[in-house]
């Protein structure tokens, strides 16, 4: 009910049941995480909040608020100094450390450098992403393809990185944390290097990816992005969490064109000719690529 959705936090107690029995849907759990390097840098100061498995989110603040030290304590990479992580229901302080791959199979992962191989095709790239977690070479031949063709990059499979537009690249890093279907997708500052238009569309393949069903987690500092999407905010400011707002009722229920357009609004008025006239290019080939499930939103 409602009420729940409020007030989360106060009735939880930091017990790993408790949580459970508060908020099953829960996906992402902080409660009372702090995290101060050994440098003596706070990077997040008794940061709590839920993330409920579907959801879109996004994590927001200026530069040095925490926004990456919430990310790299979901990969695991570092370990809060105070407090609980609770992931679909794990403590992440209970995982060992010879564990801490498997539980990265459930994180698709995507950065603003884009983190590709540079040796590597597109394809292989993609490919050696589902190698690495065990994929077969049936499951490369029947899956690669089809997360390339999700992520509009069907006429690309042959191209290396460094013949990429910087969108392209991104959307290959997208293909590559998507393509084992990972119950989690985390983003951090993946438009950073892109120019406002490429970052709708990487903005719009995110939300095609959270309506089937994968929740999404952006960290980014691009404001204006974020109040046109009217997605859920969670604010950091100096390591604490001092927004956290809900997405209006409507929010998740928008066909990704829709959801394109809302963006487009802000991000492009302003702009000029040239910049219109890859927008409908770019619409275009938005609407080939549709998947069938949105038809129907
Ligand atoms: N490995 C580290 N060692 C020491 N201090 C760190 C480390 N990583 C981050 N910090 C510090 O923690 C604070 C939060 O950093 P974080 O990287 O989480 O910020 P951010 O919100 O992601 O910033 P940006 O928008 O610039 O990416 C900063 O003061 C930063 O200097
Ligand atoms: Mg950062």
């Amino acid at each position: 009910m409602a009420a729940t959705e409020t007030q989360p936090d106060r009735i939880l107690l930091p017990g790993r049941e408790r949580l459970h029995e508060h908020d099953p849907n829960a996906v992402i759990q902080f409660r009372g995480v702090s995290k101060t390097y050994e440098s003596g840098d706070v990077g997040l100061e008794n940061a709590t909040f839920s993330i409920t498995r579907g959801e879109f989110v996004f994590i927001v603040g200026q530069t040095g608020s925490g926004k990456s030290t919430i990310m790299r304590l979901l990969l695991k990479e570092h370990e809060p100094t105070g407090g609980r992580i609770v992931v679909a229901g794990r403590d992440l302080s209970e995982i060992e450390d010879k564990k801490v791959p498997y539980y990265r199979r459930n994180l698709g992962v995507v950065f603003q450098d884009f983190k590709l191989l540079p040796n590597r095709t597109v394809y292989d790239n993609v490919a050696y992403a589902l190698q690495v977690t065990g994929g077969t070479r049936r499951e490369v031949r029947e899956k690669v393809p089809d997360i390339l063709r999700l992520t509009g990059l069907s006429t690309k499979l042959h191209s290396y990185p460094d013949q990429l537009s910087g969108g392209e690249q991104q959307r290959v890093s997208v293909a590559r944390a998507f393509v084992n279907h990972p119950p989690l997708l985390l983003a951090d500052e993946p438009t950073g290097n892109l120019d406002p238009e490429t970052s709708v569309g990487i903005m719009q393949l995110l939300y095609r990816i959270n309506r089937t069903g994968t929740t999404v987690v952006v960290a980014t500092h691009d404001n204006a992005m974020v109040d046109r999407m009217r997605r859920r905010v969670i604010e950091v400011s100096h390591g604490s969490i001092v927004r956290d707002e809900r997405a209006g009722s409507y929010a998740g229920t928008e066909s990704t064109r829709e959801f394109a357009a809302l963006m487009r609004d802000e991000v492009t008025e302003p702009r000029t000719e040239r910049f219109r006239a890859r927008r409908r290019a770019d619409a275009a080939a938005d609407a080939d690529l549709e998947p069938e499930r949105d038809a129907d939103a």
